[in-house]
Parts: C-alpha cells; structure tokens; sequence
C-alpha cells in the first residue's frame, strides 16, 4: 500500500515514505474549490496553493503583487475542499522578506486561518536560519530553489539555473542547507535534469521538479498550464486539456441560445398557481410601484 492506493490524508511524514520508497510524489497547484476538487478526484497527492495565483488567476504580470491576503483567501478556499491531499500555501513576496519575526507570524496565519498543512518559501542557505525557527514553531517548511520568481528583478528574466558548475555547486549547498534546518521538501524549478537528478541523490528529503527532469522524487505544475487555460504552454508543462477552447464553445452556445430564445427553456423555469397570478394581477398597482401616483 502507498500513498497514492491509500484514502489517508497525506503528510510530510508521507512524503518521507514516499522518498524511501520510490513512488512519485504527485503534487499539482490549484486555487479554488473547484480547482481542488479536480486535483483531488484526479488523485494528486499534494497541492501547492502558489503565488502563481497572481499570473494564472489574478492577471498580474509577475508573482510579487500577490499578498499574505490572497493567499489568505485562496488558500483556505483550497483547505476546505479537500479532504486527501497535503495543501502546501505559498508565502507570498514580502510575507518573510523584513523579518523572522513577521515571516513566522504570517507562516501561522496560513496554517491557523487558512488551514494549510505547510508553507512555501523561496530561497537557500540565507533562509535556512528562518527555516530552522519555522519548523521549530511546528510549522512545515517546503524549500524552493533554480528558479525562484520572487527573484525575477535580480535574475532579470525567467530562465533555467545552475547551468554553470558553480551555481549548481551553490544549488546543492544551499539544498543541503535547507534539509539541515528541517524543510520537509525542497522544489526545484528549471534547472537542468542532471543537476535535479544529483540534488535529488544527495538529500534525504524528496525533491519536487518543475522543469528539472525525471530524476526528481516528484513533480509540480501548474493547473492551469496542465488543462490549457493559461494562454501559453510553457516547455516544462504538457497540455493534456485545451479547456480555454472547449469552454469557449461552451459559453458561446450559451450567448447564442440566450439570443435565439431556446434558453431558458421550459424545464429551467419554476412557475407560480394561477391563483397567486391571479392574487398578484388583483393587487395591482402595488403602493411604491413604479405606476403608482407621484412616481
Ligand atoms: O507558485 C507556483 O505555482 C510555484 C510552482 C511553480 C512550484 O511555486
């Protein structure tokens, strides 16, 4: 029995299992209840509520104008939903930028208000010290590292990392640094497979790829790339749905019947005795009405 025949609900202690065993860890985002209703029926074994949100959801250009509210928001739309899955919450930029202190506290809010089971956090060995004081707290801690769109300004642009031998040194440093201060999981977002594969090796706890390979302990991505209702689809995903044409159609033949007079049609309305018409007619004009005297 693994985590994915299993109805239990999975935890870090799950993920874990997972490493020592060799199942996939299967882990997609989502937003919303009827996002995470679908990731849930589908069987994912964990979603990350992302500050992807802010792209595929929100309409900004970037992930940095998403806020703790948001996430707040969307978050506990997600952990309400669903019953199996290990919802993961993003903290959103500047959530744990300025200090321990408030990072630690916004870190709460998302597991006490929204009902996550873990945060996410960018970056390597300068948040392991935060890392170490969340976990401490009792909250779990995923890593992010590549790719870390937060870093969008410092990086200039979104492009794969550790391609050089020297930033892929730091990218197992800084991994190493993470599981010293107890992260339960680290992502690795666009970085070559062999560096992924390498990481992967190297750490105790699993690693989950976006855009890093198959050698990876598990993967992530992003729903809407998945079902095709982001606009593009970017390389590290795959389009298993074309949802943006297909609820265009749909939504199309709604415009069109409203037009044409066939919706609504008779089953879709609820219809009132001829003695309340009748009432109703007696009773006009009803006072205040609108062809009631001095209107
Ligand atoms: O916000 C997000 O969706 C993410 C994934 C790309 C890992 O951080």
């Amino acid at each position: 029995m693994n985590a994915r025949s299993g109805s239990e609900r999975v935890t870090v202690a799950t993920f874990a299992e997972m490493k020592r065993s060799g199942d996939p860890i299967v882990m997609v985002t989502a937003y919303d209840a009827p996002s995470a209703r679908v990731a849930e029926a589908a069987g994912a074994d964990a979603i990350l509520v992302g500050d992807s949100l802010g792209m595929v959801v929100l309409g900004h250009p970037t992930t940095l104008p998403v806020t703790l509210e948001d996430m707040l928001r969307h978050t506990a739309a997600v952990a309400r939903t669903v019953t199996r899955p290990l919802v993961i919450a993003d903290m959103p930029f500047g959530s744990y930028q300025a200090s321990p202190d408030d990072a630690v506290a916004n870190a709460v809010r998302l597991l006490a208000e929204a009902g996550a089971a873990g945060v996410k956090l960018e970056g390597g060995r300068h948040v392991a010290p935060l890392v170490e004081r969340m976990v401490a707290a009792g909250i779990p801690v995923m890593g992010h590292l590549g790719l870390t769109p937060q870093s969008v300004n410092v990086f200039g642009g979104y492009r794969v990392r550790a391609k050089e031998a020297a930033e892929a040194i730091g990218l197992v440093e800084d991994a190493l640094a993470l599981e010293a201060a107890g992260a339960f999981a680290v992502v690795l977002e666009l970085v070559p497979a062999e560096v992924a594969a390498i990481v992967t090796e190297e750490l105790e706890i699993p690693t989950i790829g976006i855009g890093a390979g198959a050698g990876c302990d598990g993967q992530v991505q992003v729903f809407h790339d998945l079902v095709g209702l982001s606009g593009f689809t970017p390389r590290h995903a795959k389009r298993y749905l074309d949802a943006e044409r297909l609820m265009t159609e749909a939504l199309s033949a709604y415009v069109n019947d409203v037009r044409s007079g066939s919706f609504p049609a008779e089953e879709n309305a609820s219809h009132a005795s001829e003695d309340v018409v009748a009432e109703l007619e007696t009773a006009l004009p009803i006072a205040g009405g609108r062809d009631d005297e001095g209107m």
